[in-house]
């Protein structure tokens, strides 16, 4: 589709808004380079899925992945599934349901969302009309289902669209339960706010239908929200340590697009918009040391293990050529979400292409992790990006570490016992002193990464400090997290 109007200069022009390689569990101190630590679950990478924006993954009670997205041709509704997160990279896409050759579902079709509603499957979904012109961006909200069991078999038909509390610019809808109520949250321009769009719930009556007046709960005024165009959207849901989260995405769809976070206590009223507390900072936004730009309209699913897992889509590269809006290379990816001190998730930064990075803990100090601060090496309560790490192969069966933030970078042992960061392609292959092989640790539950170059030792914790210590040392003995 070629179309001269950007959705969002028309809307404002016409006042309408706005591995790793984790170990598979051994015998002590085999060297064995796994996939992830559920022996049966591949390592995922990213990018997860090429070309696939606005991605939602969540796995079904049937075992499932399940993973939509918007397609670089917004022409249809695709869905894919997989055992594991990993499959879903190659896994087989069916199509749903293409749009239409006229009227209001038969130009742009947008972010996508599989959902199980009273015993039915539905796609939600951001529709327009194909006329071009100005008709082209009055995207509204529709649905379609399933007429059986199983969302790759059944036949798919539409169901009507969105009853919205305007006739206005709306889309990326989404459905979360609360407390037992089922609720619908969606991204739309409201008459009389100067905006293109700002994110609202409401309990749900029927598939189609709220039960109530909507909450607005964030409207784009700060000023990493207004770059490019006023926009909050995507918005996903996470009830975690006695608060339910809503992460949504803000400003134009290029590198400036980021992530902000409400939160409310789980037990409040969260139809009332004064009990959510907004971050007046993004959580996720563009990082370069890892080239990943423009983060945003998240998802939530938890991997193989059942640990929390932010889904997103990044570009990366920044400079695009043409409308963002029009640029293919917005692709799915996904890394773990850990917690701070007060329970509230920390996104740290979008961490790259390549294995998911894992944090190393000192099983004997484990309010400490491995960080990589610049060039220096410490053993520290550092921010998350400095901690995360990947054990990328280095043949032979051995791992270079590699810091996110460095990726030029990793460590290096010496004949002193010292541990540095250096220079991935110039560290001296003859002592291989950059080279390890992870192993099952001395304790349970953690690993070990034997010295290549130095034969009888191991990378240790000691005080601040990385060191090679005797590989039966307690100290050897890290938590991969
Ligand atoms: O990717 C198409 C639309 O652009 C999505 O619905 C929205 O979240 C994004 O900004």
């Amino acid at each position: 589709m070629n179309f001269p109007l950007s959705r969002r200069s028309f809307a404002t022009s016409l006042g309408v808004g706005a591995s790793l390689l984790p170990i598979a569990c051994t015998a002590p101190g085999k060297s064995v380079i796994g996939t992830s630590k559920s022996p049966q679950a591949p390592a995922a990478s990213n990018p997860l899925i090429k070309q696939r924006a606005d991605t939602q993954i969540f796995r079904h009670d049937d075992g499932w992945y399940y993973a939509m997205g918007s397609v670089p041709e917004y022409d249809r509704l695709a869905l894919r599934r997989s055992k594991t997160l990993a499959g879903l990279t190659d896994a087989e896409e069916r199509v749903l349901w293409r749009h239409e050759a006229s009227g209001p579902m038969s130009g742009f079709l947008w972010a996508p969302e599989l959902h199980y509603v009273d015993g039915k499957w539905i796609v939600y979904f951001a529709a327009s009309p194909s006329g071009g012109g100005e008709d082209v961006f009055r995207i509204r909200t529709f649905a379609v289902v399933c007429d059986g069991p199983d969302p790759m078999t059944g036949n798919w038909s539409v169901l009507g669209e969105f009853k919205a509390p305007w006739d206005s610019f709306n889309l990326d809808s989404t459905i979360f339960t609360h407390r037992g109520v089922r609720y619908f949250s969606w991204a739309q321009r409201e008459p009389g706010i100067e905006t293109n769009s700002n994110v609202y719930i409401a309990p749900m009556k029927d598939a189609l239908t709220l039960a109530s007046a909507p909450a607005r709960l964030t409207v784009p005024t700060l000023d990493w929200e207004v770059r490019g165009f006023k926009v909050n959207e995507g918005s996903a849901f996470l009830n975690r340590n006695g608060r339910l989260f809503m992460t949504y995405s803000a400003s134009a769809t290029d590198a400036r697009y980021c992530m902000g976070l409400l939160s409310v206590d789980e037990t409040a009223n969260i139809m009332d918009p004064r009990n959510w507390v907004k971050s007046p900072r993004p959580v996720f936004e563009t990082c370069r040391e890892t080239s990943v730009y423009g983060p945003g309209h998240n998802s939530f699913t938890v991997d193989e293990e059942g640990r929390d897992i932010l889904v997103y889509h990044g570009r990366d590269y920044e400079k695009i050529e043409g409308d963002p809006l029009f640029n293919p290379d917005r692709h799915t990816r996904i890394q773990r979400i850990y917690y701070d001190a007060d329970g509230v998730p920390d996104f740290g930064v979008p961490v790259g292409n390549g294995a998911i990075p894992e944090r190393f803990i000192p099983a004997v100090r484990r309010t400490v992790r491995m960080a990589c601060d610049g060039m220096t090496l410490s053993v520290s309560d550092a921010p998350l990006p400095q901690t995360q790490f990947r054990s990328i192969e280095a043949g032979e069966g051995t791992v270079q570490l590699v810091p996110i933030l460095r990726p030029e970078l990793c460590l290096a042992a010496g004949p002193d016992g010292a541990v540095r960061l250096a220079p991935r392609d110039v560290v001296s292959d003859v002592a291989a002193e950059d080279r390890f092989r992870r192993e099952v640790g001395p304790a349970t539950g953690t690993v070990r990464f034997a010295s290549v170059a130095y034969e009888g030792r191991a990378l240790a914790h000691s005080g601040d400090r990385v060191v090679l210590a005797d590989d039966y040392d307690a100290s050897v003995a890290w938590l991969a997290d």
